[in-house]
């Protein structure tokens, strides 16, 4: 969550970082804020809103110079407000931070006491008050950053630029995602390569603890105990073309519509169509037939397709799963057997949560393998074994069209099997994007305490796919439509016609083996939730409150 770009450039930077931001806004995206170096001296704009509050900004009042930082929020301490936002400065250093500096109470408190005057609510003006303090006792810029690192706690991708320094960027990584990017008499740093496509496609990306000093034409890289280091650097694949919407409204619509071609894509590259079979990668470091469990850990939408994989793994691998979201397991202290396998699940891989999760099973010693679409992402580098999903850069945050849910106050799902976690998937996806309260539940546990919801005004969207379970939703059906409940039935020929009791909606997908129904049933969830929002006029690319990458806990 927010994303941070830094520019030694060649010319004004001040519109290559509003550039690079945008390519950024889906990591938050209610305050930003550039610095730049104006002849020799600190200047800054910043601004609530979107992006491009901040780029209107600019242009009734430009910002010179060819050195600048730049920072898209997403608010943890302090609201998005322009004087919480990013960069945050000193007249010696103005700083970006993405991540949470969690012992920045006490480092306040000592700093006000020495003099310091905050003008902001936020965790991260304590660094630039840290690193000023260091500065006055006379060290240079570096030596100032690598004393102010050692006193800081949490997570952080941090870019620091000095007063009177042209020619000098500094960029750290702690927990939070880092990447270099070299140009000719160039230099970049940035939240993800993404963001420095139109500058650079030769990229490294910083470990955790490293810490860099750039100037135009070097990067010296050190780690966490301040020995040098050099850092792989690799060919970056990520676009320079700005991902557009194509005739789609809303990035959302187009992403809905893209799923039969990027689905495609991505069982072509696992299933040897000719052989028939599964075409896993061949060098896997462990044996399928070793692993006496296996655990799957994810957040969110990521959480339910794990969900869909565990009534896989079960049901024709006969493995043993367990699964549980990453922000319980991590802290959970679940027993992990070595060599067993551990399964991530994240479509940015850098969630803060699940890169935990990650770690901790490595410390379990546990193979890992993930299931990412951003394959440079640290879930991905850290892991054992990566299989991409190959559905190519996500931008949008998350009915048939005027849907009978709208403007309903409450909205319920469900689903049995692997139904249910699209139930889940339909409710959180409704709630994100068109703020209506929705919850999934296994239909099954209906009569367990969510029937007391049902009346007349409740619409409830049954998943309900003509399989072996499907006779028993029909009985839930029931039990929904004698209380006087509005039932919304998603199904297949089979289905709408043996489904006894009346819907006020039965959309109708094609027969299709059970295998692939979570994959198809998926579409009509988030059309309900798309055309619900639509309807409804919310910002459904960027919904309130909610960031695309989750690099915090
Ligand atoms: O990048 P990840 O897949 O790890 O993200 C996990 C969740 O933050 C994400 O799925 C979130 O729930 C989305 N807003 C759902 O639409």
């Amino acid at each position: 969550m927010c994303g941070i770009v830094g520019i030694l450039g060649k010319g004004p930077v001040a519109g290559q970082l509003i550039d690079a931001l945008k390519r950024l806004e889906y990591r938050g995206y209610d305050s930003a804020g550039i610095a730049t170096l104006d002849h020799g001296q600190l200047a800054r704009r910043r601004a609530e809103g979107k992006l491009q509050a901040l780029a209107a900004r600019l242009e009734k009042e430009p910002l010179a110079g060819n050195i600048g930082i730049g920072h898209t929020r997403w608010a943890t301490h302090g609201r998005p407000t322009e004087n919480n936002a990013h960069p945050h400065a000193t007249d010696r250093v103005a700083v970006v931070h993405n991540g949470i500096i969690e012992n920045f109470r006490e480092l306040r408190e000592r700093l006000i006491a020495q003099g310091a005057k905050f003008g902001s609510e936020t965790d991260t003006e304590v660094v630039a008050h840290l690193v000023t303090a260091e500065m006055k006792q006379g060290k240079s810029p570096a030596d100032a950053v690598a004393a102010t690192l050692k006193q800081l706690r949490g997570a952080f991708a941090l870019a620091f630029l000095f007063a009177g320094e042209d020619d000098l960027m500094i960029g750290a990584r702690k927990g939070s995602p880092l990447a270099i990017g070299y140009g000719k008499d160039e230099m970049f740093l940035g939240s993800d390569a993404i963001a420095l496509a139109p500058f650079t496609d030769t990229i490294s990306y910083l470990e955790d603890g490293d810490w860099v000093v750039l100037t135009r034409t070097s990067a010296a890289i050190r780690d966490e105990q301040g020995a040098k280091i050099e850092r792989a650097i690799v060919k970056s694949t990520a676009t320079a073309q700005m991902v557009d919407k194509g005739n789609h409204k809303h990035f959302m619509a187009k992403e809905i519509h893209e799923q039969p071609e990027v689905v495609g894509h991505t069982l072509a590259h696992y299933i040897d169509m000719i052989g028939e079979k599964v075409a896993l990668p061949e060098e896997l470091p462990f044996d399928w037939r070793a692993i006496k469990r296996l655990s799957i850990s994810a957040c969110g939408t990521a959480f339910y397709a794990g969900l869909v994989a565990k009534y896989w793994f079960e049901r024709f691998a006969k493995m043993p799963v367990e699964i549980d979201i990453a922000s319980e397991f991590r802290y959970r202290g679940a027993p992990l057997e070595a060599g067993d396998l551990m399964i991530c699940i994240s479509q940015s891989g850098e969630t803060a949560d699940t890169l935990a999760t990650l770690r901790y099973a490595r410390e379990h010693k546990q193979h890992i393998l993930s299931v990412v679409n951003v394959s440079t992402s640290t879930i991905a580098r850290e892991s054992d074994v990566v299989m991409p999903t190959l559905a190519g850069p996500e931008i949008g945050v998350a009915s048939t069209k005027a849907f009978t849910c709208q403007k309903a106050r409450d909205v319920l799902y469900l689903g049995r099997g692997t139904s249910f976690p699209i139930a889940l998937e339909g409710a959180l996806k409704l709630k994100e994007i068109s703020y209506i309260h929705a919850e999934g539940y296994a239909a099954g546990e209906l009569k367990h305490g969510p029937i007391a919801l049902i009346d007349e005004n409740i619409p409830v969207i049954v998943i309900a796919p003509y399989d072996r379970v499907f006779e028993k939703t029909v009985s839930n059906m029931q039990e929904v439509a004698a209380r006087g409940g509005k039932i919304i039935l998603v199904t297949d020929p089979k289905g709408a016609k043996e489904a006894t009791i009346e819907s006020l909606v039965t959309l109708t997908l094609p027969d299709m083996a059970s295998t692939v129904t979570p994959l198809v049933y998926a579409l009509p969830v988030q059309m309900i939730a798309y055309h619900t929002a639509a309807a409804i006029g919310t910002d459904v690319d960027q919904p309130r409150n909610l960031a695309k990458s989750v690099t915090v806990e």
